[in-house]
């Protein structure tokens, strides 16, 4: 029966592709564990939805997840964690890993530069009390901005990776930003990882790009170890990821594999 557990798959959420970024690092710190993925892909995006709307998503979703066997869901959106953390672990059993833009590191290695921190994430994550607390409880020196880039969500799905698109589209979207006052720039959305070498271009090579990804994965990896349902070896009959999705599945799965294999081929 435990050893059943162990073998049972860890479940992966978002609106789209952008928690594959996470799934990706999942694959490297956990080898021996399988996956379930799941893209909500009648709700993407969410970033500029309502937030009832985006609640009533992830609830279904998750609904959906919680009828397989799986040992832990990651919510790997941070606009579906700053909404529904609270009522899903309330509701569900099974130990649930959420994910919030790295304000914390980016502030500790900014102390060191005395210059600002640039985050980046969806405008709905960045309307909520649990991004606004955070910031105040962490920002005593007043060194944060904020941006919201919802388009670049949207890019990512469309599977456009184009470097000298998105470069314009960035250096439009942030011209009213003095970039040269960043020492250190936080990817606040699971779908802004794809676009990390583009932003360190734009940004310069001493600007560090943070994103949240491998902290999750390694507290998801210390709850499963603490649990004891840390997988030791790959099961034999289980296929690595399987993709679910809540509309169009065969395409995006297509998708999905297409978007983890640019991830794999990135080297990020
Ligand atoms: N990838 C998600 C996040 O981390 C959501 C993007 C969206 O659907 O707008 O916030």
């Amino acid at each position: 029966m435990v050893l059943e557990k162990i073998m049972t798959p860890i479940a992966l959420f978002d609106s789209g592709i952008g928690g594959l970024s996470v799934l990706h690092q999942a694959q490297k710190i956990l080898p021996h564990e399988s996956f379930v993925y799941f893209a909500d892909t009648a709700c993407v995006p969410y970033g500029t939805k309502s937030k009832e709307t985006v609640s009533l998503c992830v609830e279904k979703a998750v609904e959906q997840l919680a009828t397989l066997p799986i040992k832990a869901l990651v919510v790997a959106c941070n606009t579906a964690t700053s909404i529904t953390i609270k009522p899903l672990r309330l509701k569900y059993d099974f130990p649930i890993i959420g994910m919030e833009p790295a304000v914390k590191p980016a502030i500790e290695r900014n102390r060191l530069l005395n210059k600002r921190v640039l985050v980046l994430a969806t405008p709905l994550t960045l309307q909520q009390d649990k991004y606004n607390s955070l910031v105040t409880e962490l920002d005593r020196e007043d060194v944060v901005d904020a941006f919201p880039l919802p388009e670049l969500v949207q890019y990512c799905e469309q599977l456009t990776f184009d470097e000298d698109k998105i470069s314009t589209y960035l250096r439009e979207k942030l011209q009213n930003l003095d970039l040269s006052t960043y020492s250190t720039v936080v990817l606040g959305c699971t779908h802004y990882p794809y676009y990390k070498k583009i932003f360190k271009a734009l940004m310069g090579s001493s600007v560090e790009i943070i994103d949240g990804n491998i902290g999750t994965v390694k507290h998801l990896k210390s709850i499963l170890a603490s649990a004891q349902l840390l997988a030791t070896s790959k099961p034999s009959t289980t296929s690595e990821v399987t993709f679910l999705s809540s509309y169009d599945k065969v395409e995006t799965a297509r998708r999905c594999r297409k978007a983890l294999h640019y991830l794999s081929a990135q080297q990020i």
